[in-house]
Parts: C-alpha cells; sequence; structure tokens
C-alpha cells in the first residue's frame, strides 16, 4: 500500500488550434474525473485507466474511439492497448472496426492469453464478449485530425497508481490519417507504446508511431524511471525521438506515484490529479506547467 493515488491522461501530441484548447483541457479534465472516481473509491489502477479512456473515446476532439480519423480507404480502424503493473497482464487490439471502446475491448482481453488480436480477429473476440457496436464506424467530424489543426497521428492515453500500489497503463487511437489499410502504429505495443510495472513505473506515449515503435520509447522511458525522476526519464528517451526527426509526448509514473511528462510535438494535452496534492490540473504545454510553476510530483 502507498497510501497515495495518482492518475495522468492525455489528449494527444500534436498542435492544437486556439479554437480547440478548451475542449482540450476539458476532455482531459472529464477523464482524469472518471479515473478519480475509480481510485478514490480504493479501486483498481486498470478500472482507473478504463474509465478515464472511455471519456476520451467519447469525446469528438480526441484521435480516439468516435473521433477517430480515417485510413486511406476511408474507414475508421483503431488501436487500444491495457497494461497491469501487477500481474504484466497485457490486452491489446489493433486494426479493429465497429466498436464503441476499443480500450474496453483491450479490457476485455486482458486476462486472456493472447496479448494481441487485430482486424476481423479483434472484431470477432468483442462480438463474442459482448463489446459495444458503433455502426456505422465513427464519422468523421468536421475539426478531427489534421483538419483540427493536429497532426492527425494523436494518441489518448493514461497512466494510473491505485492505493493499493499498482501501476496501471493504456492507450487508445485511431492512428494515422491516411494510413494503409491494416497499418498499426505503436499504441497497441507493450514497451513502446505503453507499459507498466509496479515499483517501477507506468508510460504512455502519443505521436509518431513508426518512430516510437522503432526506438521502443516505452522501455527506455521505464529503465530510466529506475535511476531517476519520471520528468528524467521521460525527458531523455524522447531525445531519441527527436534524433530521428519525429515527434511525441509522454506521461508516466513512478512506482511512488510521481507524475513526469513531456513533449517535443507543439502541444501536449495532459491533466492529472494526485491525492492530497489539490483539484486536477490540465494543460496544453510543458511550458504552461514551468510558466506557473507547477509541482505535478
Ligand atoms: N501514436 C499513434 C500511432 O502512430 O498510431
Amino acid at each position: 500500500m502507498t497510501g497515495r493515488w495518482a492518475i495522468v491522461v492525455h489528449g494527444g501530441a500534436k498542435s492544437i488550434d486556439p479554437a480547440q484548447a478548451e475542449a482540450n483541457r476539458c476532455g482531459c479534465l472529464a477523464a482524469v474525473a472518471a479515473g478519480q472516481a475509480v481510485l478514490e473509491a480504493g479501486g483498481a489502477a486498470v478500472d482507473a485507466v478504463e474509465a478515464a479512456i472511455r471519456v476520451l473515446e467519447d469525446d469528438p476532439t480526441f484521435n480516439a474511439g468516435r473521433g477517430s480519423v480515417r485510413n486511406a480507404a476511408g474507414d475508421v480502424e483503431m488501436d487500444a492497448a491495457l497494461m497491469d503493473g501487477q500481474t504484466l497482464d497485457l490486452g491489446g487490439v489493433a486494426a479493429i472496426r465497429g466498436v464503441r471502446h476499443p480500450i474496453t475491448v483491450a479490457r476485455l482481453m486482458l486476462r486472456e492469453d493472447p496479448v494481441l488480436l487485430v482486424a476481423d480477429g479483434a472484431r470477432t473476440f468483442a462480438a463474442e464478449r459482448g463489446a459495444e457496436r458503433c455502426d456505422p464506424p465513427a464519422p468523421m467530424l468536421p475539426g478531427n485530425g489534421a483538419g483540427r489543426g493536429g497532426a492527425g497521428r494523436d494518441t489518448v492515453g493514461c497512466v494510473a497508481l491505485d492505493l493499493q500500489g499498482h501501476l496501471a497503463a493504456g492507450t487508445s487511437t485511431g492512428g494515422l490519417e491516411g494510413c494503409a489499410v491494416g497499418r498499426v502504429g505503436d499504441s497497441p505495443l507493450p514497451g513502446c507504446g505503453l507499459y507498466a510495472e509496479d515499483g517501477v513505473g507506468a508510460v504512455s506515449f502519443s505521436g509518431d508511431g513508426e518512430a516510437i515503435a522503432r526506438t521502443m520509447l516505452a522501455s527506455r522511458v521505464v529503465r530510466g524511471l529506475e535511476g531517476g525522476d519520471p520528468d528524467s526519464a521521460v525527458e531523455r528517451a524522447l531525445v531519441r525521438l527527436v534524433s530521428l526527426g519525429a515527434d511525441g509526448g509522454a506521461i508516466a509514473l513512478d512506482g511512488a506515484g510521481r507524475i513526469g511528462w513531456n513533449h517535443n510535438s507543439r502541444n501536449f494535452a495532459v491533466g492529472y490529479v494526485v491525492s492530497g496534492a489539490g483539484d486536477a490540473r490540465a494543460f496544453l504545454a510543458k511550458a504552461e506547467e514551468r510558466e506557473i510553476g507547477q509541482d505535478a510530483g
């Protein structure tokens, strides 16, 4: 037992049009509130992460669930994953169509033997387990993806620490606008788009999925957490991304519930709250947090 809980969400590493600033802040705060309710009630970190990401998936501001961008064929294919830091169980789905909450399908996968199901296999599993359908697929809402001033490849994510000291991480994305059918980015890949391990840390990425996967960035953050603070661990991992000419952002928690986050994209929508440390806060860039001297830890 840590006697402390913490939750951090992100709504994607991207450029945020000023007209979308409030929607990004409010969306992150709503997601934090959903996860906070689970943690305050003594619930599990994996449940808090699922609850928070479901809110983001229902918000068309974000490229996940309802707000997902379309691939080259004009279809919506989504990736999501959830990792339990206590058991190292991982549930992931990729290129899944026709479901409202990919993160909940990932949650249903969590205690199953396979760690990742793709395309028709993922959809069949979702149907067999009664996951909520969403047909026709998520509509292309005005302002989505690149059209909303974002890079069209932003992802949502969450990391949480529960009162029992267990960590969890999750990601969900509509992927890259106009990408090849069946393309899968970093989001459902452990050690790339996410990772969680009790006593060490939890991390969730957004950004250039191919570059994040090639460099296994989540594993780099976790390695950094073993000897340093979460902010520095994220910052060091992002240097590798920069060296590839890619951009992204990450949120992280260490085993004690200290928060770290950063990005090299223009914006990164982030919200967080820690037990006993005041109200939830939301930021659209790390510079905003620094300006007000917020102590995230
Ligand atoms: N980072 C999400 C993606 O590239 O699919």
